[in-house]
């Protein structure tokens, strides 16, 4: 890690769980705490990048010299990333989007009615990082992957669907790393190659992982 890797650079970086509104008390979310991204964004500024959070609910305190954008939906979470991402040089995407909404909004509380079950339907939000990636002028672009099994098949899929520069693949099927815990491990799986960051604190694998982004963004021939 080197202070000042990053000068002159520009870093967006997504964090947190979006809400999902069914009606004005109640969403859809995950379970989030935006600890890994929040990591990354403070990793970054430390660099010396121009670094720009968005970030869904968290309880979690802006890092020193990032300029933090709340937002609360996955569209939201998307308007404001399109319109960071332009010009800058990282995009990292750590936060868990939700991938479906409510296909309506009750304007109203939704009373308890006579029925046992309800049916809710959902449609599919819009893909912000792939939606970066798909830019004309992209920056590197980060995406996470959050998998329960085959971790490096579904790591290596998003990363040619979505097409990204870089997969950060996290096994979420142990509670001691993954959603909402201090640790993280992860799979980096890029075009050619995977490489594993084994347990660590996320404030110390942030620091790995921008130290890492910061030489793949400024070595001569990316
Ligand atoms: O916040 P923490 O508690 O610290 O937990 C960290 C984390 C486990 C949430 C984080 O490390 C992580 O893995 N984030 C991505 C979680 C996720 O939802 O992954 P996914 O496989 O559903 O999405 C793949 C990638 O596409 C992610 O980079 C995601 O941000 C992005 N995405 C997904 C859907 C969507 N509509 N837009 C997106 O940009």
């Amino acid at each position: 890690f080197v202070r000042g890797s990053l000068a002159g650079k520009k870093v967006v970086i997504t964090a947190g769980p979006t809400r999902e509104a069914i009606d004005p008390v109640r969403y859809l979310s995950n379970h989030s705490s935006g600890k890994m991204g929040y990591a990354l964004a403070e990793a970054a500024a430390e660099a010396g990048a121009t670094t720009i959070l968005i970030s869904g609910p968290t309880q979690l305190k802006t890092p020193a010299r990032v300029t933090r954008i709340d937002v609360i939906s996955a569209q939201d979470m998307y308007d404001a990333s399109l319109s960071a991402a332009e010009g800058c040089d990282l995009f990292i995407a750590a936060a868990a989007v939700a991938d479906y909404r409510p296909a309506q909004v009750a304007e109203q509380k939704l009373k308890k009615g006579s029925e046992d079950s309800i049916t809710l339907t959902l449609i599919k939000n819009p893909d912000i990082v792939a939606s970066v990636a798909a830019l004309p002028r992209r920056p590197f672009t980060v995406g996470f992957a959050a998998e329960s099994e085959n971790l490096l098949e579904y790591g290596r899929a998003k990363l040619v669907r979505k097409q990204l520069d870089l997969v950060i693949a996290n096994n979420i099927s142990d509670s001691e790393i993954g959603f909402n815990s201090d640790d993280n491990a992860v799979t980096l799986i890029d075009h050619g190659s995977t490489q594993e960051l084994n347990q660590r604190s996320k404030h110390q694998l942030a620091r790995e992982l921008i130290a890492l982004l910061a030489h793949k963004i400024t070595a001569p021939a990316h």
